[in-house]
């Protein structure tokens, strides 16, 4: 499907000009930005998938989170507090790109709530022992950095240059849960155990973030050919197993898939099928934590309310003042 398949019947010729120029910036590689015109469904696929990388950031707070109070060390419990702020920066980074294109902050909130805007199923699974805080910054995060860093090239200005400084702060998170790990499997065979349960846990969730088999994507054509998108979900599911294989061998963890294996004439792992059942069912709000998780976020909304109501009466009142002299 190119760029042009998707035109609204256009009734005039202006519109038809517009189209063109829309597809030839998008033809010669350039950035969209807020003030250009650009196709209804190209407006609308960006806030869709906008607001739930946002949504996506303010829930993956919670399962870390759960872990600020009991930390094992000084240095851990700062390392886990600038992470769990970074997330809710990479949070306000992306209402803000919404916001670019027309979406109201208030309206994303409460769609999240409702349930009627998604966030990621991989934060929809329980942080039970202190060796997943490790696990996700390496793997969750590795995954979202094979997911975001394509994302700094989509044809959207303000998206792309919102995931360039999501990505160095990511490579942190990253690069912490790996140390974090690499303590502990270096610790005794009970932490060695505790790693390598939490591997177990969460290595198929987060093969499933990176969305369903291209076969049964409705978004990935098209938002491929309008550059919102620069890989399918596959190709980014196969370049994380293929970088995670080896960290895995340096940690001395193994994945819970036996169909896991090089693939010389292929160049890349061979590996299972994630249960789709199982994903759909998370994302559809059945999870292990799902009603844990938009619960927590209602809650902070509504204990929040008299925050903005002061900021918006403050922000009045100035107004008010300034207008007076
Ligand atoms: N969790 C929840 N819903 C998912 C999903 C997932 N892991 N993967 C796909 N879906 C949903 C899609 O939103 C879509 O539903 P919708 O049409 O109602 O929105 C449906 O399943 C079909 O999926 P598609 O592949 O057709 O949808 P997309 O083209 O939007 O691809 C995506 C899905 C790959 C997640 C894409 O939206 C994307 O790249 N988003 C930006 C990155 C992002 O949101 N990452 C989430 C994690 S953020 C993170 O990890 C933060 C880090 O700091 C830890």
């Amino acid at each position: 499907m190119s760029v042009t398949d998707t035109k609204p019947a256009l009734d005039d010729a202006a519109d038809a000009e517009l189209q063109r120029e829309f597809d030839d910036i998008l033809g010669a590689g350039q950035r969209i930005e807020p003030r250009d015109w650009m196709p209804q469904g190209y407006r609308k696929t960006l806030i869709r998938q906008i607001a739930q990388h946002a949504h996506s950031e303010i829930i993956g707070m919670q399962p870390e989170g759960n872990w600020l109070t009991r930390a094992p060390s000084l240095r851990r419990k700062a390392i886990l507090m600038a992470k769990v702020q970074d997330e809710a920066g990479h949070g306000l980074y992306l209402y803000s790109a919404a916001e670019t294109l027309g979406a109201d902050r208030g309206d994303m909130t409460v769609k999240l709530i409702e349930g009627k805007q998604k966030y990621s199923s991989i934060f929809n699974y329980p942080t039970p022992s202190y060796a997943d805080v490790g696990v996700i910054g390496w793997l969750v995060d590795g995954a979202a950095i094979c997911n975001q860093v394509p994302l700094c090239r989509s044809s959207y200005g303000p998206y792309a240059r919102a995931m360039i400084r999501v990505c160095k702060e990511e490579s942190f998170h990253q690069r912490q849960g790996f140390e974090l790990l690499m303590t502990m499997m270096r610790g005794t065979e009970a932490q060695r155990e505790m790693v390598q349960e939490s591997v177990d846990r969460w290595w198929w969730p987060a093969l499933m973030m990176f969305g369903p088999p291209d076969d049964q994507s409705p978004n990935t054509e098209q938002s491929m050919a309008w550059g919102i998108k620069r890989h399918t979900n596959d190709e980014l599911r196969q370049r994380f197993v293929d970088m995670s294989v080896p960290q895995a061998k340096i940690l001395g963890v193994t994945f819970p898939d036996p169909e896991l294996a090089w693939n010389d004439e292929r160049g890349a792992h061979d590996f299972g099928t994630p249960d789709w059942d199982e994903f759909m069912k998370v994302v559809k709000g059945d999870g292990p934590c799902n009603a844990e998780r938009v619960s927590n976020r209602r809650a902070a909304h509504e204990d929040g309310a008299w925050v903005r109501e002061a900021a918006a009466v403050f922000a009045q009142n100035r107004t008010e003042q300034r207008v007076s002299r």
